[in-house]
């Protein structure tokens, strides 16, 4: 399990227009009102959400760009990023809310899982934040948050399984109820957005004109919409391993010896940009894009043997970063069609980190009355994830 148990409460509400009518200002003045934080790794998000899951006010600091210089995240930098932007992205997500500290009903922020420099800001904030306006906290699993952003854009009913692939996780589990996930399968080694972003950096794709400034699961993406993927071979990771688990570490070091190979033939010193780097994006996509799929497909046959999902509208709930991937989601759809499962992807901008699915996770748990704070002394964050099978 992911971590927890419990019920099922069906989200009914449809993502809404932005824009707040005098309608809207009504509501939100007698709907309760959730501050959402987010600091877990490189962005620094905050949003303001009522109970029905209108987005009221938010804003989103990416410390993407100063990461890329660097070669990769250093955690006192992500520190230091949150802690110069966090006081900023709350006021302005309170100020476009138009709400006062006073209208909230509580605040919620990430405390695990992520990097604890990061983590540690978010909470350090949000802890002083709560004293201050006297307010009850709500600690939010980021991967729990990533699970059910679906459900503040559209109605989704317990059970349905879901596929969670970012920088920092790769996982299957069957979501029960908001604090219920039944973990089916996680990753043994890396994650497939940390793959790519290795492989973007060992390719130096930060020079690329067009992938200067985008992550490098991103960049592999662009690059290999003009790649051929069957110049370069790689072997899918775990053919022979029959459960729901994921490896990505094997590939990304495949992937380096190819580089290596072609820096060699090339007659060029590591750091060059290759001639290659469509067809080597193409192939790194298609597999890792084949092995999520395969895995996810074991955990959908799993599911049907057990009779886990309802036979009405089963549904496959696909999020996290790399779940923005238009190719992932393309084979995740054969793979749906083929079983009859319903797929849902939230828009790319709610796959990746943001404040927004913190508020409506913070507003799920509202809802349920559940893990919702009024005394915070032994409140702490954990950086790893807390799971047993
Ligand atoms: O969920 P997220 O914002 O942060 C974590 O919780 O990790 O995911 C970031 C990850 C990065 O590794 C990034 O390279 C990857 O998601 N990513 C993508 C794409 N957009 C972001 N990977 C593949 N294709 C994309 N389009
Ligand atoms: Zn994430």
């Amino acid at each position: 399990m992911f971590a927890y148990k419990a019920s099922a409460q069906q989200g009914t509400r449809m993502f809404r227009a932005k824009i707040l009518s005098k309608c809207a200002f009504r509501r939100k003045m007698s709907s309760r009102l959730v501050l959402g934080i987010e600091t877990s790794c490189d962005e620094t998000g905050a949003a303001v959400m009522d109970e029905t899951g209108l987005i009221l006010g938010e804003s989103l600091h990416s410390q993407k760009e100063v990461h890329m210089k660097t070669g990769g995240i250093i955690p006192t930098v992500a520190q230091r990023l949150h802690r110069e932007n966090i006081g900023r992205v709350v006021q302005e997500a309170m100020e476009r809310s138009g709400v006062t500290q006073s209208q909230l009903s509580a605040v919620a922020t990430t405390v695990k899982p992520g990097l604890a420099l990061s983590l540690g800001i978010g909470l350090h904030f949000s802890l002083n934040f709560v004293k201050l306006h006297q307010k009850p906290f709500i600690p939010i699993h980021h991967m729990e948050a990533h699970a059910l952003t679906v459900r503040m854009l559209q109605p989704v009913v317990f059970p349905f399984l879901v596929l969670l692939v970012s920088g920092g996780h790769s996982l299957l589990a069957l979501a029960r109820g908001i604090d219920d996930f039944l973990l089916l399968g996680q990753t043994l080694d890396e994650a497939p957005g940390d793959t790519m972003d290795k492989v973007a950096r060992r390719l130096s794709l930060i020079k690329h004109p067009k992938c200067s400034m985008i992550s490098g699961g991103q960049a592999i993406e662009i690059l290999a919409r003009d790649g051929d993927r069957l110049k370069f071979l790689f072997k899918p990771p775990m053919g022979a391993h029959y459960d729901c688990n994921f490896s990505f570490a094997g590939l990304r070091n495949q992937v380096t010896m190819s580089i290596q190979k072609k820096e060699e033939e090339e007659g060029v010193e590591q750091g060059t940009l290759l001639s290659c780097v469509n067809d080597i994006a193409a192939a790194t996509q298609h597999t890792v894009a084949s092995h999520i799929a395969k895995r996810t497909h074991r955990a959908i046959l799993f599911c049907k043997a057990k009779d886990l999902l309802p036979s009405c509208n089963p549904t496959l709930v696909v999020s996290g970063g790399v779940a923005s991937n238009q190719y992932i989601r393309k084979i995740l759809k054969i793979v749906t069609d083929t079983t009859g499962l319903h797929l849902l992807c939230p828009p790319s901008k709610f796959c990746t980190d943001n404040g927004v699915m913190i508020a409506w996770n913070g507003v799920e748990r509202l809802r349920e009355g559940k893990g919702i704070l009024s005394h915070t002394e032994e409140v702490n964050y954990e950086p790893k994830i807390q799971v047993s099978t």
